[in-house]
């Protein structure tokens, strides 16, 4: 692998950050949003960063080359007392760095943050047609808990989506 650095994302990165979320979001189909669809100005993706970082059970993390960043991982932690040993996960990487084990990396440092402030899960929504994802959840050990039928609507076509987890021991 690259000299890639897997680290926190911090406030002063919201402007690198915005533009690495509209690059996402324009060269794949698979992120939540489109790309003129994401509202965030860097201030307003600020509050975003200082959300993540303000919140014990949450967690923003970046994988960095050179400076850009190329990759990100968000975790967010539940807010009431029946869910907050869990948090949902959402990440993408530059489609010009695909394979070269980055989101793995991402992956495995939000299990070991988890386990260390002893979270009991980690869950994720995927589309079933992203093969490359599932396949990479896989590996990491999160598995298949339920199908949504028809829980996203792209391009006129709706689509399943997996629910994926991964109980920490
Ligand atoms: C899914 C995504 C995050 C993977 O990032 P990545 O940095 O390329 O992932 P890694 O290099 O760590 O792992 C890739 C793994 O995918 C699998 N893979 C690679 N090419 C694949 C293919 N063509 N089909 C199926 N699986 C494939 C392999 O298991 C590979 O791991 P291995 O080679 O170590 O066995 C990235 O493709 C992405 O950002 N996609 C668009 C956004 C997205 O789908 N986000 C997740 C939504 S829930």
């Amino acid at each position: 692998m690259m000299n890639i650095v897997t680290r926190n994302v911090l406030p002063d990165d919201a402007a690198a950050l915005l533009e690495l979320k509209k690059a996402l979001f324009s060269e794949t189909q698979f992120m939540l949003y489109e790309a003129d669809e994401y509202p965030a100005s860097a201030e307003q993706e600020t509050g975003f960063i200082n959300h993540f970082n303000e919140s014990v059970n949450s967690t923003i993390l970046a994988s960095e080359l050179d400076g850009e960043l190329v990759g990100f991982l968000g975790a967010a932690g539940g807010d009431s007392k029946k869910i907050k040993h869990s948090a949902q996960i959402f990440l993408g990487v530059r489609k010009k760095h695909w394979g070269q084990g980055i989101a793995s990396a991402l992956l495995t440092e939000t299990m070991s943050w988890a386990r260390r402030i002893q979270l009991k899960r980690l869950e994720l929504t995927v589309s079933s047609n992203n093969h490359r994802a599932i396949k990479m959840y896989h590996n990491q050990g999160f598995e298949l808990e339920g199908i949504k039928k028809c829980a996203i609507s792209s391009n006129g076509n709706f689509e399943d989506e997996c629910v994926m987890g991964y109980v920490l021991k």
